[in-house]
């Protein structure tokens, strides 16, 4: 299984505790990636229950099934979410997803296609960092503001939609469709070390590819990261991001609001 960081590994485990395992038969995960977090509720769950994945990366999917080929329960399956839910109505007790929905430009369908699949009460639970949340401290102001706004507003090519907002819109994107009652609970991710197990450190790593997208220049690129490093070296490094996650029943049954 993909290694994960213990701060992301935390948060994690915070998720995972808001979902209700008793008498779940069967979970759902759509936008699975490797498969991480089906494959860690799995360990949490009962023996008797199924664990489905879906992602639209192959490659993914071809690592979360060599993962878990060992455990019948689990089954991953290569699914482009943008054209629904390949599932027969009231087939899950939990719709679970983690940073996936900021990715598809249909979101309002894809709840409809939510509820269609979710057993009588069902349980859905998403997740999604607000990427606007992302924090770093740092002198030079400008920069940071500047490198990390191209950095959350990046739709990459794997994605058909992108959305830096995603965190803050998910209450408003369930509660409109009135098919679920829920709440809104959150977790801040937050780092001192600037150390290369640590998620921020990851994220800051990771912004060096906008220099190749020619969405920054280089030398702003080094005079962020030096800027970062420095106040890393005197004790004052942080970061910091905000997940948000819906956590919602289904509430009523009807058939034309399925109709997608
Ligand atoms: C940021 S990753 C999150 C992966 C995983 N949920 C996690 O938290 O580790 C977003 C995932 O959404 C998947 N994805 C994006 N667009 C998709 C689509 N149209 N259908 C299915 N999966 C999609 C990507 O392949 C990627 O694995």
């Amino acid at each position: 299984m993909i290694k994960l960081g213990s701060d992301n590994i935390r948060m994690r485990e915070y998720i995972y505790s808001l979902l209700d395992l008793s008498n779940a038969k069967a979970i759902l995960d759509i936008g699975c990636g490797y498969g991480y977090d089906l494959w860690r509720i799995g360990q949490i769950v009962g023996d008797n229950t199924r664990l489905v994945g879906i992602d639209v990366s192959s490659k993914a999917i071809e690592h979360a099934i060599s993962d878990t080929k060992d455990d019948s329960r689990y089954s991953f399956s290569v699914v482009d979410l943008s054209s629904g839910l390949p599932f027969e109505r009231e087939t899950f007790d939990i719709v679970f997803s983690n940073n996936f929905l900021e990715c598809i430009t249909d979101k309002d369908s894809l709840v409809k296609e939510i509820h269609r699949v979710l057993r009588q009460n069902g349980q859905v639970v998403f997740a999604h960092f607000d990427w606007d949340s992302q924090l770093i401290n740092g002198s030079d102001k400008t920069t940071i503001q500047k490198i990390v706004q191209t950095f959350n507003n990046w739709k990459q090519d794997w994605m058909a939609d992108c959305d830096a907002w995603m965190g803050r819109r998910l209450w408003g994107i369930f509660n409109r469709s009135g098919l679920f009652k829920g709440n809104i609970y959150t977790y801040v991710l937050t780092n001192t070390e600037f150390t290369p197990e640590c998620y921020g450190y990851c994220r800051i790593k990771d912004m060096e590819a906008l220099i190749r997208h020619g969405m920054i220049q280089k030398e702003e690129y080094e005079r962020f990261y030096k800027d970062i490093k420095e106040l890393a070296d005197k004790g004052e490094y942080f970061y910091s991001i905000t997940m948000y996650i819906y956590v919602g029943r289904k509430v009523r049954f009807d058939k034309e609001r399925e109709t997608l």
